[in-house]
């Protein structure tokens, strides 16, 4: 097989913690990162791009690595403008059950489960240690930090962030852009745009 150039976008601690994944899944492809403006040539090993200077690699391919969804959507937009492809970064020890689909640009690190007849958008960041129960539906641009609990059939919108170790009850509906503190019991579905934390989670902004 022919090697393929494999970009990830971003050298900040999510890239720098999937460059690893990626390398196991990859071992035959160039990996490299993609930066903006890089200040290095290397990054932990691995060739650091400009942003421009990637996209003028024919076939290119690409991840984007950054964990707040409203910057990864913008970046997701540029890319596509400058002609890129996306790529899944997925753990080789990923547990994936029945008929679960996600679409293009995910990110799924190790020790994580999507369980069965769950649905997700595009550039899903699956953090360390996180689940999908069964029958979820997850939308575009979703991240889940480390060890996320996002038990069944719970609902997330476009654009949510869910932080480390919170534990969604199942069949909670979570709205588009909302924001669910690290530590959080979610028990009740929050609003479009809310920031909720706590056990029981409430609103951290009303
Ligand atoms: C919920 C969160 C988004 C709030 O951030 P913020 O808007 O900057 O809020 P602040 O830090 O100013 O805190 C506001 C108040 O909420 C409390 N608070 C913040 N985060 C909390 C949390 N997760 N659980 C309970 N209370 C929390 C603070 O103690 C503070 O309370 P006070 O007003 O009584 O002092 C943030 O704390 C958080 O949990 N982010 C996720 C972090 C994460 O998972 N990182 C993973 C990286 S890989």
């Amino acid at each position: 097989m022919t090697s393929r150039t494999l970009g990830i976008y971003g050298t900040g601690g999510c890239g720098r913690s999937v460059m690893p994944v990626a390398r196991t899944q990859f071992p035959d492809d160039r990996l490299v990162f993609v930066d903006d403006a890089p200040n290095a040539k290397q990054c932990n090993g691995a060739e650091v791009l400009s942003f421009d200077d990637f996209a003028k690699i024919d076939g290119g391919l690409i991840t984007i690595a950054i964990s707040q969804p409203a910057i990864r959507k913008i970046l997701a937009y540029k890319c596509t403008a400058a002609g890129l492809g996306f790529y899944d970064i997925l753990a080789n020890d990923l547990i994936v059950m029945d008929d679960a689909s996600w679409k293009s640009g995910a990110i799924i690190s190790p020790r994580s489960t999507i369980g069965s007849n769950v649905t997700i958008g595009r550039h899903f960041h699956c953090n360390l240690h996180s689940y999908v129960e069964h029958d979820c539906v997850i939308g575009d641009f979703v991240t889940f930090a480390p060890g996320v609990c996002c038990n069944g059939s719970v609902t997330i919108g476009d654009g949510a962030y869910i932080g480390a170790a919170a534990s969604i009850r199942q069949g909670i509906w979570i709205g588009q852009g909302a924001v669910v503190g690290m530590g959080a019991v979610v028990v009740k579905d929050v609003p479009a745009g809310a920031i909720v934390a706590g056990n029981p989670a409430r609103s951290l902004t009303s």
